[in-house]
């Protein structure tokens, strides 16, 4: 037990170090491997896009905020964001193809998993919320209700690429 703790503290620490050498400024770095996760969506994205009826309306991209969110909200944007999938998205999502499921599991997993990297950088660094960011996520929440279950998990589905390019964007060490 105490290995294991110590070498998550470790973790943590390099994480933060990583973080803070690289970009001097409140940033949490994910290590997931996002050419996998791109591949996932590809995999999905005929099957659900063409489930998707409403063409004419988008969940997350209305968030033209999601362009012009601050660098001290990212944070907070990614991690409703990511609550917005696990809790909602995935869950209300009844897929019946199996290799589809397999792949929405997997990104799932994925999800869950930059989930605990973010806390534990978030708890040693804080994360807050501006109005601005709340206010973006409830657009997307608002948006989804409108739509209603099924409609609004199949369209969330298929704009999954929007999410993972804002999570390329901001939390892996390669971008910009
Ligand atoms: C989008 O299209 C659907 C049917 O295709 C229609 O019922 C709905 O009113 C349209 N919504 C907007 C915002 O144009
Ligand atoms: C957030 O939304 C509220 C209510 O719609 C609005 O009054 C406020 O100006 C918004 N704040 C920001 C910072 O966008």
């Amino acid at each position: 037990m105490k290995t294991q703790r110590a070498s998550l503290w470790l973790l943590g620490t390099t994480l933060v170090l990583c973080s803070v050498y690289t970009h001097g400024f409140r940033r949490c770095l994910i290590s997931v491997d996002m050419n996998q996760l791109e591949e996932s969506f590809q995999e999905i994205k005929r099957a659900i896009q063409t489930k998707d009826t409403f063409q004419n309306i988008t969940i997350l991209s209305t968030v033209e905020t999601l362009q012009s969110i601050k660098p001290v909200d990212v944070c907070c944007v990614t991690k409703n964001l990511l609550e917005f999938y696990m809790r909602r998205v995935f869950k209300d999502h009844q897929e019946l193809k199996p290799q589809i499921l397999r792949r929405i599991s997997s990104i799932a997993n994925s999800f869950l998993y930059m989930q605990k990297t973010l806390k534990q950088c978030q708890e040693q660094r804080g994360c807050q919320c501006s109005e601005e960011a709340t206010n973006a996520t409830r657009i997307v929440h608002d948006n989804y209700d409108q739509l209603g279950i099924p409609s609004a998990a199949i369209k969330s589905l298929g704009e999954l690429n929007i999410f993972i390019a804002w999570i390329e964007k901001n939390h892996q060490a390669t971008s910009v």
